[in-house]
C-alpha cells in the first residue's frame, strides 16, 4: 500500500433513507456497512440527525458494537448528540451545521462564529476519546479557527465545487477546486489532517485526489445511487479505482 494512499470512507446514510420509505427493516444499513468493508471501505461513516430522518440510534449503536474498522459519526454539536457520541464512542466525530429543513448539509460549520459553543463540545467528545473532525468550507478563517479549538480533523466541503461541475460552469468550478486545494494546503501546513466531502461522484474523486493534502473522502449519496445499477461492492471498487488514478497522476 503506498503511503500517500487516500483513504474512502462509505457514508451509509441513503441506505436507511430507503429503508425508512417503507417504515420495515429493509434495506438494512448496517448490512450496507458490513459490505461496504469487504468491498474496501476504510471507514464507515453515518449522520445521526435530529430528526432522525435515516440513520436511527439503533443503527448507530450497531455500527459501532460491529464494526472493526473505524467509525464515524457525524453529529450536530448539540448536547442529545454528545451524550450519544459519549456512549456509543466512535473513532470519530464529525461536526457538521444542521438545518431541521434543509434536504443535505448545506454549507460548513461556522466554527468562526461559533467558536465559545464549540470549544466544550469538542472537549467533551475528546474526553470521550473521539477523534474530533469539523466539516467547514475551504476558507483560511474556519481553518485557522479549527487550529484554535485544537480539532485534529478538518473535513473540507466539497459540495458547491461538485454542484458547479454538474451544471457545466467551468470558470467557478475551477475557482471552487482551486479554493479547496489552497484549503487543503493550508489545513496540512497547520498540522490539522484533511478531509473532503459532500457531492463527490467518481469524475470529482478522481479530480481532487490529485490534491496531496487529503487523506480521505466520506462519500454516500452518490456511492448508494449507483448500487442500485451496479451493486455496493462494485460501485465502490469503482470509486477505489477511481481515487487510486486521481492519487496516482497527482
Ligand atoms: N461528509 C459530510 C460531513 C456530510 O455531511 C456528508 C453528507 O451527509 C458527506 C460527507 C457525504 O456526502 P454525499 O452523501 O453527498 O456523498
Amino acid at each position: 500500500m503506498t503511503k500517500n494512499r487516500l483513504r474512502l470512507g462509505v457514508n451509509i446514510d441513503h441506505v436507511a433513507t430507503v429503508r425508512n420509505a417503507r417504515g420495515g427493516a429493509w434495506p438494512d444499513p448496517v448490512r450496507a456497512a458490513h459490505l461496504a468493508v469487504k468491498a474496501g471501505a476504510d471507514g464507515i461513516t453515518a449522520h445521526l440527525r435530529e430528526d432522525r430522518r435515516h440513520i436511527r440510534d439503533t443503527d448507530m449503536q450497531r455500527l459501532a458494537t460491529e464494526l472493526a474498522v473505524p467509525l464515524n459519526f457525524e453529529m450536530a454539536a448539540t448536547a442529545e448528540m454528545i451524550a450519544l457520541a459519549e456512549r456509543f464512542k466512535p473513532h470519530a466525530a464529525c461536526l457538521v451545521p444542521e438545518k431541521r429543513e434543509e434536504r443535505t448539509t448545506e454549507g460548513g460549520l461556522d466554527v468562526v462564529g461559533q467558536e465559545a459553543a464549540l470549544a466544550p463540545a469538542i472537549a467533551k467528545l475528546a474526553a470521550a476519546g473521539c477523534r474530533v473532525s469539523l466539516f467547514i468550507e475551504a476558507d483560511a478563517a474556519p481553518i485557522r479557527a479549527a487550529v484554535r479549538l485544537g480539532a485534529p480533523v478538518v473535513e473540507l466541503h466539497t459540495g458547491t465545487w461538485c454542484h458547479a461541475v454538474a451544471d457545466g460552469e467551468r470558470a467557478r468550478a475551477d475557482a471552487e477546486l482551486r479554493r479547496l486545494a489552497e484549503g487543503a494546503a493550508l489545513a496540512a501546513s497547520l498540522g490539522l489532517e484533511v478531509h473532503a466531502g459532500h457531492g463527490l461522484d467518481y469524475d470529482t474523486a478522481r479530480e481532487l485526489a490529485r490534491v496531496p493534502a487529503f487523506v480521505e473522502f466520506n462519500i454516500g449519496h452518490f456511492l448508494i445511487g449507483e448500487a442500485i445499477f451496479v451493486g455496493l461492492e462494485q460501485a465502490i471498487a469503482r470509486m477505489r479505482a477511481a481515487m487510486d488514478e486521481g492519487r496516482a497522476a497527482k
